[in-house]
């Protein structure tokens, strides 16, 4: 009797295991990643009309390697380099300029780089990526701004902050409808530009970083953002061949949907074809494809800020977009 219980609960397990075993990603911290797309929705809510650009990827002439972005925010007359910092407990700055933060129970201290300076860097890079692609700003147009989105973020001081930080009580006081708040980090100097040229220099800057290096992304259940590369599928033969076209050179976007057929467990992927060639803008074309596989597909993902690289179960992911 012993023996069939021992058996029957090893059995379960294993069963378990099978069930809920979506790859090795529950390990992996998400909370920057997830706390830029908090970040950049609100921002797209915040600013009607504007968009948000996560991750990008700026090569830098000078130093011959990317730079990270977290992201871009472009508005009708102006755009933004943003950082964000996710960090939490009391904050002060320090005489050199760091950021001194106390949390947890030991108050504990941990010093911070001035994270405008290194978000100030970033400015001029984007300013001359961008124009090597034939965008040219006007000078002020791109600036740089410090989010800290951490409900426990605390200003020991608030004063002291420069005016490029926007501390938690400002991020949570910024509305759509407060226009004045908007123009103290929204200068306004550009809004009295000729309207067409401000309309086609968005329209122009919009495309690029549309096509600027991004890191892919992969959007998982239980709103959970991950950056990185996507690398390939793994699964049964016959799903991998369905998969094939699903390249980065051809494919900006996917979104998984499930079904359950006589309790056999496939996902629809409707699959954005859209050829990322910007040398013959116009000419692209995209559509929506559909192809359907087993949800036990996995997706082999190497998020940016692991060296692991971790596989996804289709039945975890929402969507995936997959950079230029
Ligand atoms: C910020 O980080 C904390 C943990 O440090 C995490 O719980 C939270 O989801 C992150 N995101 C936001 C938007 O605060
Ligand atoms: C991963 O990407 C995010 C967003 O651009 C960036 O903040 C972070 O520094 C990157 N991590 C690494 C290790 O490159
Ligand atoms: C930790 O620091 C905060 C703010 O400086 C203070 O109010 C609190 O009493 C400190 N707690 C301990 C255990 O030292
Ligand atoms: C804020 O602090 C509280 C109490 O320490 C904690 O329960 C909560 O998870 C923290 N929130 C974030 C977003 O870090
Ligand atoms: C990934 O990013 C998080 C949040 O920024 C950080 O706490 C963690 O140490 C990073 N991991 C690696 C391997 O860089």
């Amino acid at each position: 009797m012993w023996v069939e219980l021992i058996c029957g609960l090893v059995l379960f397990c294993l069963l378990m295991l099978y069930l809920f075993d979506d790859g090795d990603h529950l390990d992996l911290d998400t909370s920057h990643s997830n706390a830029l797309f908090a970040v950049a929705n609100r921002l797209e809510q915040l600013y009607y009309g504007s968009k948000v650009y996560v991750g990008l990827q700026i090569p830098d002439a000078d130093s011959g390697s990317r730079q990270n972005i977290d992201m871009v925010l472009v508005t009708k007359g102006e755009a933004l380099v943003i950082s964000v910092m996710n960090i939490s407990g009391f904050v002060s700055i320090d005489k050199n300029g760091n950021w001194v933060c106390t949390a947890g129970l030991s108050n504990k201290t941990k010093c911070l780089p001035d994270p405008t300076v290194e978000t100030k860097r970033l400015v001029p890079i984007l300013e001359a990526y961008l124009e090597q692609r034939g965008v040219v700003l006007p000078e002020g147009y791109l600036s740089g701004k410090v989010i800290c989105p951490n409900p426990n973020f605390s200003a020991v001081d608030s004063d002291v902050f420069p005016p490029e930080v926007i501390t938690y009580d400002q991020w949570t006081q910024l509305k759509p409808e407060q226009r004045s708040m908007l123009s103290g980090w929204i200068k306004g100097a550009f809004r009295s530009a000729k309207k067409e040229m401000q309309e086609s220099l968005n329209e122009k800057l919009c495309s690029t970083l549309s096509t600027a290096p991004m890191w892919d992304r992969l959007e998982l259940k239980g709103n959970k953002y991950i950056l990185g590369e996507f690398m390939e599928f793994k699964g049964k033969q016959d799903d991998l061949q369905a998969l094939i076209n699903i390249r980065r050179s051809k494919v900006s976007r996917l979104i998984v949907q499930k079904i359950s057929m006589f309790g056999f467990a496939r996902s629809t992927l409707q699959v954005l074809y859209s050829p990322h060639d910007y040398r013959n803008e116009g000419a692209a074309s995209s559509e929506w494809k559909e192809a359907m596989v087993r949800s036990s597909t996995e997706v082999v993902f190497q998020p940016n800020n692991s060296t692991k690289v971790r596989k996804y179960k289709l039945s975890s992911v929402i969507s995936m977009s997959l950079s230029a």
